[in-house]
């Protein structure tokens, strides 16, 4: 107890292996301790420059515009989206799983026109239905997710935006729980704007937004710059197109201040920069497709423990993210909650529920970034299996853990 009444904080050790947030590597929190930097020093001015090369290797992307959103995931898809989208914009969002209808509610935030398909939860996508949808309303943009947590499925985006960009769409793509664990190509893939978040694959701490816009899209949000008043440079006059409601979401004045010309807009959160920096070094240090293959590689353990253990999984099997399963909860367990705070209070680890229609239906679990390890895979399913039987589901004995040790032995 100090002076505040309050005990100093001192959480507990947790393995997180939820949907997201999960562990962060060891050296971004050494690299959140760094000593502050001032804004405008240039050896802070240097690192994000860096931080620009570093997740344009990330997103494999050539555009000049890579930099971060300060703010969880969610602040780089409203930046994305209120920059881009001007009221009565027609906005086609195709909806599988609970950030679908995020990017609907951000659409709608911005008064666009937004025409939703949607797929049952636990499914994607067909490419052509995409393909109907745009050639049937000819939206402005499309803005869809990649991996959607809320459902544990990824949809295949290497048809979707080649055949946006030959019928002359925008799109903007989610990729907050997918970068650094499954391949994803900006440039191949003609994505134009797509914004992601530290906190799960890339393993650094919730609160901040890489994101990456190409040339088309930096020509939209230019078309409706207006700079802050007391900052503006002489000479700069304000563009034609509507303002951008918001003001700190606004990727024209972000675009000033990462650009050379370091138009002051918001103060740059100096540990989250440093998080992220630490983050990208770490991902690439690894290599980036053998991550994905130690997600890949994983996942399957962790699948084939739970089905050895009696476990069904859930959703389509060719359309499942390499990096959070989800699994039924069996019914005699209710809505699973016993058995994840019992893996919690008494294990010490984390698993997720979900949302909508499967809330209390499916647990998720996640094995993302520095969490997606073979040591990790067998401590959760042991655990469970420990579990699951003091709460009355009959698992067979050590079947899950000799499952997942075989996917690790091949
Ligand atoms: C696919 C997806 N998009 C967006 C978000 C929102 O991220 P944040 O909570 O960091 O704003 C999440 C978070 O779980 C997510 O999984």
């Amino acid at each position: 107890m100090n002076t505040s009444g309050f005990k100093t904080l001192e959480p507990e050790q947790r393995l997180l292996m939820g949907p997201g947030p999960v562990n962060v590597y060891p050296a971004v929190l050494r690299a959140m301790s760094l000593p502050m930097l001032g804004q405008f020093d240039p050896q802070f001015t240097d690192y994000m420059n860096e931080i620009m090369s570093l997740y344009r290797q990330i997103y494999r992307t050539r555009n000049k515009w890579t930099f971060l959103v300060n703010g969880t995931a969610r602040a780089g898809i409203e930046a994305c989206l209120s920059s881009m989208i001007s009221p009565g914009d027609r906005v086609l969002v195709p909806i599988f799983g609970r950030f679908g209808h995020l990017l609907t509610e951000i659409s709608r935030r911005c008064q666009a026109e937004v025409i939703n398909i949607e797929t049952e939860w636990g499914t994607v996508f067909e490419a052509g239905q995409i393909a109907d949808a745009v050639s049937k309303h000819q939206p402005r943009f499309v803005a869809l997710v990649h991996g959607d947590t809320s459902t544990t499925m990824a949809q295949p985006l290497d048809e979707i935006g080649p055949l946006c960009r030959e019928a002359g769409t925008v799109v903007y793509v989610d990729t907050t729980a997918t970068l650094g664990g499954m391949p994803f190509e900006v440039d191949k893939w003609c994505l134009d704007a797509v914004s992601s978040g530290l906190q799960k694959c890339l393993s650094g701490p919730p609160g901040c937004s890489p994101v990456t816009i190409n040339d088309r899209v930096a020509e939209i949000v230019n078309s409706r710059k207006h700079v802050e008043a007391g900052i503006r440079p002489d000479g700069v006059i304000d563009a034609d197109g509507p303002i951008v409601q918001s003001n700190y979401f606004d990727l024209a004045m972000l675009m000033d201040y990462w650009s050379p010309m370091r138009l002051n807009h918001h103060t740059e959160a100096t540990s989250m920069l440093y998080a992220a920096h630490t983050c990208a070094q770490v991902v690439l240090n690894e290599g980036l497709e053998a991550g994905f293959a130690r997600h890949r590689i994983t996942s399957q353990a962790i699948r084939k423990g739970l089905t050895a253990m009696g476990l069904e999984l859930f959703g389509h099997e060719s359309h499942r993210m390499d990096n959070v399963t989800g699994v039924f909860i069996p019914k005699i367990l209710g809505d699973g909650e016993q058995v994840r705070s019992q893996l919690l209070g008494d294990f010490g680890i984390e698993i997720g529920t979900s949302f909508g229609p499967l809330k209390g239906k499916i647990w998720r679990i996640g094995t993302m970034g520095y969490v997606c390890r073979k040591t990790n895979i067998l401590r959760c399913l042991s655990a469970l299996e420990a579990v699951l039987r003091r709460n009355g589901f009959e698992v067979p004995p050590g079947e899950g853990v000799d499952a997942a040790y075989k996917v690790f032995e091949q």
